[in-house]
């Protein structure tokens, strides 16, 4: 039930007779009521009318029977109180959806994310994308949509050369694959500090892409290699990433003749000095100089942006995707918006199709520098996990902590990772709301045959919680439109917090509609942490 919806939607209506033209009567949440709408001082410069007396016309006309009583305050707002009844039903029927209906209008959205590179281990700066992006196709999947997961792994490029060629040369067999990072540093090191060996790795990188048998091979082995290492990281982490959403770089590199190609013919390449390169209008550098997208490199080579090209032309074209969102840090913004220019110039971004960077900010440590280890160095994913799973003494506990800590804070903020406020058991924390809901659960547990029943409010803290209850279908639809989780997040939290006040003035045991209530919210936290990907605990 999306009580937000039902007033506008009457309200709509009245307002729309008062004023002779159509009117969103923005009703919101509100401290002083249980909705609130502020429409009328919006309209009353328009109508040359006092807000207050547009308030009550709107009053007076509108049909709020059997949902609401309307009254005025202030300047002009209107303040909505819902009957008890309507709350109690809506609190009753919260089935399994917990009232939110499937999308009438499903789109077919592509969430790209993730995206490590190959050879190197997942770092913390992928840990981000992972856990938003993860957070985002599970909601539009809830929501009905019809989601494509893609995991636009850097398994391609020069970089290929020398670790093609170190994997070669080892016939001792004295580097293991299974320290990727190791076997990473290494080669660089050889790359490095070697002549003869680095004009080796680059004709490894020509054998590579002229398809060589044996090179294939080794690449191969690298790439699956990381890709066993990636799939553990995302079993542990509660990701649903699977081994057929890996659609790599490499993926693209047959098509890329044809990006060209194509973009050529509509006049969208410049050669610029032995590259061809893509001007979209309205990017300059910090010169004023036009910004160029470089689509093939002065070597003949491609790159990042065109691989990027040639994978919305896919995605569209060939996956028939009507929205697309790349899940990726903020430092590509220009990267991303350059890219969906030429794509858009190309045609190959059609009228109803959306494109979105959903950037984020850094992880940052105490310091307020990039998360790094005391020596300096990129802290890996893995050793972070054993160590949340070591301070919370449970996997579901601290892997949930890191989650919920980094899904709680906008996006679009830098966060700062600090393991004694993620693992605190009050506040807004991951801990926090497992034990809310395992609190609940051993409410039932305890008396096993305590049957909820209907719901009937009596008590302002049961009649907050009933309320709080039925704002979930409205919090999931705003997470989903502005792709930004952490609004969930906050709901849950501000619901534990609610039934925390109820359960400490109310008496549960032997009541069937408190148990109702206690039911219902436990069930909200399941299916809300559920679908930010955190575990939940029966008991703790
Ligand atoms: N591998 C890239 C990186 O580590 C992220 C890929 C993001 N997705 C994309 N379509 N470019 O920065």
């Amino acid at each position: 039930m999306n009580l937000e919806a039902l007033l506008n939607d009457r309200l709509a209506a009245a307002f729309a007779a008062v004023a002779g033209l159509p009117v969103d009567p923005a009703v919101r949440a509100s401290q002083h009521a249980d909705f609130q709408s502020g429409a009328a001082l919006a309209l009353a410069g328009r109508l040359g009318r006092a807000p207050r007396e547009i308030a009550a016309d709107v009053a007076a006309r509108a049909d709020l029977t059997g949902l609401a009583d309307v009254g005025l305050s202030g300047p002009g707002f209107l303040n909505l109180t819902v009957h008890d009844d309507v709350l109690a039903a809506g609190v009753d029927a919260l089935d399994d959806r917990l009232g939110v209906a499937r999308t009438a209008t499903p789109e077919r959205v592509v969430v790209d994310y993730s995206g490590p590179n190959v050879a190197k281990e997942l770092q913390v700066g992928h840990l981000r994308s992972t856990i938003i992006g993860d957070a985002l196709a599970r909601l539009l999947d809830f929501a009905g949509h019809d989601v494509v997961r893609v995991n636009h792994l850097g398994d391609w490029g020069t970089q290929f050369g020398m670790l093609i060629e170190h994997l070669a040369e080892d016939v001792a067999g004295e580097h293991s694959l299974a320290d990727l990072t190791e076997f990473y540093r290494a080669a660089r090191a050889r790359f490095d500090g070697d002549e003869a060996f680095r004009t080796r790795a680059r004709l490894r990188v020509v054998a590579l892409q002229s398809g060589d048998e044996a090179t294939r091979r080794m690449w191969r082995r690298l790439v699956e290699q990381s890709e066993v290492a990636f799939l553990a990281a995302y079993a542990r982490l509660g990701v649903t990433l699977a081994p057929g959403d890996f659609v790599g770089e490499s993926f693209y590199q047959d098509q890329l003749a044809s990006v060209v190609a194509e973009l050529s013919e509509k006049g969208l390449l410049v050669p610029s000095q032995g590259a061809l390169c893509a001007f979209p209008p309205g990017f300059a550098g910090r010169d004023g100089e036009p910004l160029p997208l470089i689509v093939r490199k002065s070597d003949g080579g491609f790159g990042y942006a065109a691989t990027d090209l040639a994978a919305i032309r896919h995605r569209v074209g060939e996956l028939g995707a009507t929205r697309i969102l790349y899940v990726v840090g903020a430092p590509q913004r220009t990267h991303f918006a350059m890219v969906f220019a030429v794509a858009r110039a190309a045609g190959w971004l059609p009228a109803g199709t959306t494109v979105e960077h959903v950037e984020f900010g850094a992880v940052l440590g105490a310091d307020g520098k990039m998360l790094k280890t005391r020596a300096g160095e990129n802290i890996k994913l893995a050793d972070l996990l054993d160590e949340a799973q070591a301070r919370a003494t449970s996997a579901a506990v601290g892997i949930g902590a890191i989650k919920y800590a980094d899904l709680s804070s906008d996006r679009r903020s830098d966060y700062v990772f600090d393991w004694d406020r993620m693992l605190a058991s009050t506040g807004n924390t991951g801990p926090y709301l497992q034990y809310a809901y395992a609190r609940i659960r051993s409410i039932f547990r305890r008396s096993p045959a305590a049957e909820p029943g209907p719901v009937v409010l009596a008590d302002p803290a049961e009649r907050r919680l009933a309320l709080h209850l039925l704002g979930f279908e409205a919090v999931v639809h705003a997470a989903i439109e502005q792709r930004e989780p952490h609004r969930l997040a906050v709901y849950l939290h501000d619901l534990a917090v609610a039934f925390s006040s109820f359960y400490e003035t109310c008496r549960v045991a032997g009541n069937t509609s408190r148990l109702t209530l206690a039911d219902r919210t436990a069930r909200t936290l399941r299916i809300g942490l559920d679908l930010l990907g955190i575990d939940m605990p029966e008991e703790m």
